[in-house]
This record gives C-alpha cells, sequence and structure tokens, in this order.
C-alpha cells in the first residue's frame, strides 16, 4: 500500500483530512497527487502538505494505482464520465466518498467493468475520529479492499456491510449522526443556562459530558442500556430525567428522524445515479 500512487479528486475537506492521515501513517507525499479546479483550493493543499496537484483530472489519474473521488454528488458524474476513456480496461480502483452515489453508477458511466468502493464517511474523520462504512464491487480484489482499509482507517475507524443497500441506513446513522448529538447537545447546553450556568460552564460541562459518556461506552464491556441503567437510581435524578424522555417517547422521535434521512438518502442516491 505505501508504494500506491494514490490521486485524490477535489481538495476539499475530505481530502484534506485523508491526506493529512495518510502522512501521519507515513505515506510519503510524492506517492499522493490531488485535482481541484479551483487554484487557491489547490495551492493550500501543496503549503499545507507539500503535496502536488493539479488541475486536470485525466492527467492525475494516469499514474494513480487508486482515484479517492472527494467531490460533491452533485458533481460526481461529470467527474467521473471525464475519466472514462483513462480508465477504460483499468486495473485502477476508485474509492468514492459520495453521499448516496451508488456502485452501478460508476460502472454505467465509464462503461468498463472496474473496482470501485463506496465509502460512507463522516464529519469527525477531519479530526482522525471517523465512523466510515465500507461496501465494495464485485470487481474489488482483497488487495484493493485492504487498501481501501488502510486509507480510511487513517481518519478513524471503519466496518465492511454486507449490502450496498444498507449504506442509506448508514447515512442516517453514521453520515448524518454528529448532527444529531450537536442537536442534543445544543438542547441540554440551553436547559443548563436557563438553569443559571454560565455560558462557559453550560459548554464545558455539556461537551465534557458527552466526551465522557462515548467514551464509556466505547471502553465499556456493557451494553448502551446497561450503561444508562447504571447511572439511573431507583428515584435519583437521573430517573426522574429518564421518564420525562420516555413520556415524550425519544425512542420513537429518534426511529421517525432517521428513517427520514435514510429516505433521503434513497431519494439523493436515485437523483445523483441517473
Ligand atoms: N465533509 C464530510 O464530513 C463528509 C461526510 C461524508 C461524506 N462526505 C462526502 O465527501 C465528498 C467531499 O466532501 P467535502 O466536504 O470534502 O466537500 P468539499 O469541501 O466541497 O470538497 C469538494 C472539492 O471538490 C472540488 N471540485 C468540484 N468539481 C471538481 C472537479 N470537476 N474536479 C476536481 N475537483 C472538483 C470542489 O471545488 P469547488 O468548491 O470549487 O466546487 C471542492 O474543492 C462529498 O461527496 C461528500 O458527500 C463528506
Amino acid at each position: 500500500m505505501k508504494d500506491c500512487n494514490i490521486t485524490l479528486i477535489g481538495c476539499g475537506n475530505m481530502s484534506r483530512s485523508l491526506i493529512g492521515g495518510l502522512i501521519n501513517d507515513g505515506v510519503k507525499k510524492e506517492h499522493l497527487l490531488a485535482t481541484d479546479p479551483d487554484a487557491k483550493q489547490r495551492l493550500d493543499i501543496t503549503a499545507q502538505f507539500g503535496v502536488t496537484t493539479l488541475e486536470s483530472n485525466e492527467k492525475a489519474v494516469e499514474n494513480a494505482d487508486i482515484i479517492v473521488l472527494a467531490v460533491k454528488p452533485q458533481v460526481m458524474r461529470q467527474v467521473v464520465s471525464g475519466l472514462a476513456i483513462v480508465l477504460k480496461n483499468s486495473s485502477k480502483m476508485l474509492i468514492s466518498i459520495a453521499a448516496g452515489v451508488r456502485l452501478t453508477s460508476f460502472t454505467k458511466w465509464l462503461d468498463t467493468p472496474i473496482a470501485v468502493i463506496r465509502v460512507m464517511p463522516n464529519t469527525p474523520a477531519l479530526i482522525q475520529s471517523g465512523a466510515a462504512a465500507l461496501f465494495a464491487n464485485e470487481h474489488a480484489s482483497d488487495i484493493q479492499k485492504n487498501n481501501t482499509e488502510v486509507i480510511m482507517r487513517s481518519v478513524g475507524t471503519i466496518t465492511w456491510l454486507d449490502s450496498e443497500d444498507l449504506m442509506d441506513a448508514v447515512t442516517a446513522l453514521s453520515g448524518s449522526g454528529p448532527a444529531y448529538f450537536f442537536y442534543f447537545m445544543e438542547s441540554m447546553e440551553k436547559s443548563a443556562r436557563a438553569m443559571g450556568l454560565s455560558n462557559e460552564d453550560a459548554s464545558l460541562l455539556t461537551i465534557e459530558t458527552a466526551l465522557g459518556a462515548a467514551k464509556m461506552a466505547s471502553l465499556s464491556h456493557y451494553d448502551l442500556s446497561e450503561l444508562r441503567k447504571q447511572v439511573t437510581s431507583p428515584g435519583g435524578t437521573t430517573e426522574q430525567a429518564i421518564i420525562k424522555f420516555q413520556q415524550g417517547d425519544l425512542g420513537q422521535l429518534v426511529h421517525e428522524a432517521m428513517s427520514a434521512a435514510k429516505q433521503r438518502a434513497i431519494e439523493l442516491s436515485q437523483r445523483f445515479g441517473e
């Protein structure tokens, strides 16, 4: 993997975090190349990481073993179609991190059998704390799958899915999930301020509580329900809050919210896959 040439198409936030993660993991910057139509984005990447950048996607993929497509779903078709000639019958591998673009769209646009691995990352990848789900098409070899794991592990944790259809659920869970936690934390912070805490204390205690709870959940061998019960003494303060959440049917509300996100992911993949 360390000798593979990796071209990243798009010099935005995700590319930046992947380049940072790969260099941290010992990948030589000479093995990395990035493209973007925006000269400023290209200059920023070179200034930050010393990585060479090009304007032309076609030229940049010529010597690549792995091509990471890190552009918005709306421009994916145009970007991929522009690589059709250079990728005809190629043994290169594509990794798409775009939400909602299905694997069959790539082989359709390129009109060639090619290894494509679809990845659904999330925003904490920007601080090397991401959670990504992966699914490969039938053309991807074990080595190519392993290389994708190495790339994505440089910015967080990964898991392989059994079916591409599960990507829509993943989008609703870990893809959109950081925003759910921000919203919940926002509400806790607001409530704490209403109870008289200073902005600083409300913010500090909310964030550190979320961080501590997530760390406990990650390190403990108890499941989430058991961990909750352990901090909910009968007749105590936490129990009163939990009863309120249950009366408002928080569980059902979360399920409805995630189902709406999943439905939107399905609609977007229909739109971007055409
Ligand atoms: N950020 C996240 O946390 C996150 C999470 C999950 C999935 N993703 C997915 O990751 C992908 C990238 O996200 P991002 O946040 O990095 O987006 P971004 O910051 O907007 O980066 C995309 C970059 O691609 C450039 N670009 C546009 N057209 C191009 C072309 N024809 N050739 C080469 N580059 C081109 C854009 O330039 P312009 O700005 O000039 O258009 C921009 O610099 C998206 O598909 C997104 O769905 C992101």
